[in-house]
């Protein structure tokens, strides 16, 4: 009884990190996927998502409106919106969820796609993803993507 405690002990201390450590948090081994946050300029929604509509297996994309602003707090854009005080720019974030090797594809193509060389461009953010459910057949993890 008292071996078996100890072996499940011992499992769950599997998981070795990158610097070498070992973690007893096993799931930090199986995210084996990102979401890609990115907020672009909008006249640049339809040249970003045609390029992305051409990578093979492109799970699903999501596209809202949104305003905001970045280090110089919208004072200089020419397209700002205030209210009161406070000054925003209408940006586009696109959201997608890949498995990891498709990261680098995803966010390369944004990039390019999306890219001026003016101030406001926008940024990319990659984030790692716990875990997926896909509400119509119940298949959780990476198959749900
Ligand atoms: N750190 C951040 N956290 C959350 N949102 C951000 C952040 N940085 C930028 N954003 C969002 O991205 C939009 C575009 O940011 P922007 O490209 O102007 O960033 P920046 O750091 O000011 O870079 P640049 O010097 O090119 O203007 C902002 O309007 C805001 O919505
Ligand atoms: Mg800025």
């Amino acid at each position: 009884m008292a071996g078996s405690r100890r072996s499940k002990l011992r499992s769950r201390c599997n998981t070795t990190l990158e610097d070498g450590r070992k973690t007893s948090l096993p799931a930090l081994k199986e995210i084996r996927m990102k979401e890609i946050k990115a907020i672009i300029r909008p006249f640049k929604i339809l040249d970003v998502v045609s390029e992305l509509q051409k990578i093979e297996n492109l799970p699903g994309v999501t596209i809202s409106d949104i305003r905001g602003f970045g280090k110089s707090k919208a004072k200089d854009s020419k397209e700002k919106i205030t209210e009161g005080l406070i000054a925003y720019v209408q940006k586009v974030k696109i959201e997608v969820v890949v498995p990891d090797e498709m990261v680098e594809t995803i966010v390369s193509t944004i990039q390019a796609n999306a890219h001026t060389g003016n101030p406001g461009d926008g940024k990319i953010f990659i984030y790692p993803v716990d875990d997926v459910i896909k509400i119509r057949t119940n298949e959780k993890g990476i198959g749900a993507i």
